[in-house]
C-alpha cells in the first residue's frame, strides 16, 4: 500500500463510508449482565463503588430480570450474598439458598433469557476464601485445600442446575473443578446444563469493586494461591486447554481490559466459544472520570466493548450491559 495510489482516509470521509468498512460490530447478542441478589424482600441495596448496580432480593430481581430480557440481553450471571457464613460455606449449596430461589424466581417468570450461576464459595464462607481451608501439612499455615473443595463445588453447581440454572460459571480456580462439575451434573441428569469455566481468571487489583458488591473480601491474606499470576500467559493457555479437556463449554478470560492479549490468543488457539469479564474495576475507573468529566463516558464504554470484542470475546461479562443495549437500539 502506497500513497497516493492508497489513501487511507478516503473510507472515513463520513459515517456511511466508516459504517461499510467497519470490521467489528458490538451487538446486544455479545452481552451478558452480573446481578447480585440478597435475602430479603423489596431490597435494593446501592454498592457505592460500582453506581447503578445494587443488591436485590429475589422479587426486586426477577423484575430486573424481565427488563433486561426485554432489552435482549441474552444471559445473566447471579452472584449470591447469603443469609449466614460458616467456615465452609454450607448456604452455597443449599437448595434454598439465595441464587436457587432467584433461579426458580426466573424460571417461574417464564422470563426467555440464559440464566448463569456463578459458582464459587467465596461469598458464602465466613473466612472470604473460595474454597475449604485446611492447614499445609508442613508449614501449618492456612490454605485453601483443593481436593476438598471440588467436593463443595459440585455440590453447589447441581444444586443450581436443580434450580433451573442453564449454565454454571465455577469462578473458583481450583485444579480439577471442571471435571468434577460436569461429573456432578452428569450424574444428576443435568447433562444438558453447560459449564462456562472462568478458565485463565488472575489475581487481579481490578476484583475491588465486586468485593464490595458481593461481601467477600478475604479476612486474610490474598487469592495469590490459587488465582492466576499477571505476567503469564502460557498458563494461561494451559488452564484454558486443561478446562476444555475437562468439559468446559464456554472459557473465559477475566479481567478483560488487561488481558486483551490472553482474549486473542484463547480464541486463535482453540477457537471456543470465548467470554470476556470486564470487571467491576474496570466498570468503576470510567465511572468515577466520566463523573468528573474526564471522559465521555457512553464513548468510551463503545469503545473499550468494541475493544473486548474485537480481541476475540464473543461473550461478555460486562456492567454495562442495560446502557449498551438501549444504546445499540438507538434509545
Ligand atoms: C468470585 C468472583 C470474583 C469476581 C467474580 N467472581 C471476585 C474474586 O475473585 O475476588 C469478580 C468480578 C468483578 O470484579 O466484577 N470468586
Amino acid at each position: 500500500m502506497r500513497f497516493p495510489e492508497y489513501r487511507a482516509r478516503r473510507m472515513r470521509r463520513n459515517e456511511i463510508l466508516r459504517r461499510m468498512v467497519r470490521e467489528t460490530r458490538l451487538s446486544v447478542d455479545n452481552l451478558i449482565m452480573p446481578l447480585f441478589v440478597r435475602p430479603g424482600e423489596k431490597v435494593r441495596k446501592d454498592i457505592s463503588s460500582m453506581p447503578g448496580n445494587c443488591q436485590m432480593s429475589v422479587d426486586v430481581l426477577v423484575e430486573e430480570v424481565k427488563e433486561i430480557a426485554g432489552l435482549g440481553i441474552p444471559a445473566v450471571l447471579l452472584f449470591g450474598i447469603p443469609e449466614k457464613k460458616d467456615d465452609i460455606g454450607t448456604e452455597a449449596w443449599d437448595d434454598d439458598g439465595v441464587v436457587q430461589q432467584a433461579v426458580r424466581g426466573i424460571r417461574k417468570a417464564n422470563t426467555d433469557i440464559c440464566v448463569i450461576t456463578d459458582v464459587c464459595l467465596c461469598e458464602y464462607t465466613d473466612h472470604g476464601h473460595c474454597g475449604r481451608l485446611r492447614e499445609h501439612p508442613r508449614t501449618r499455615e492456612l490454605e485453601v485445600d483443593n481436593d476438598a473443595t471440588l467436593e463443595l463445588l459440585r455440590r453447589m453447581a447441581v444444586s443450581h442446575a436443580r434450580a433451573g440454572a442453564d449454565i454454571v460459571a465455577p469462578s473458583d480456580m481450583m485444579d480439577g473443578r471442571i471435571a468434577e462439575v460436569r461429573a456432578g451434573l452428569d450424574d444428576g441428569r443435568f447433562d444438558y446444563v453447560a459449564i462456562m469455566s472462568y478458565a485463565a481468571k488472575f489475581a487481579s487489583a481490578f476484583y475491588g469493586p465486586f468485593r464490595e458488591a458481593a461481601e467477600s473480601p478475604p479476612k486474610f491474606g490474598d487469592r495469590r494461591s490459587y488465582q492466576m499470576d499477571p505476567p503469564n500467559v502460557n498458563e494461561a493457555l494451559r488452564e484454558v486447554s486443561m478446562d476444555i479437556e475437562e468439559g468446559a463449554d464456554i472459557v473465559m478470560v477475566k479481567p478483560a481490559l488487561p488481558y486483551m492479549d490472553i482474549i486473542r490468543l484463547v480464541k486463535d488457539r482453540f477457537g471456543y466459544p470465548t467470554a470476556a469479564y470486564n470487571v467491576s474495576g474496570e466498570f468503576a475507573m470510567v465511572k468515577a472520570a466520566a463523573e468528573k468529566g474526564w471522559l465521555d463516558e457512553k464513548k468510551a464504554v463503545m469503545e473499550i466493548l468494541t475493544g473486548i470484542h474485537r480481541a476475540g470475546a464473543d461473550m461478555i461479562l460486562t456492567y454495562w450491559a442495560k446502557d449498551v443495549a438501549r444504546w445499540l437500539a438507538g434509545k
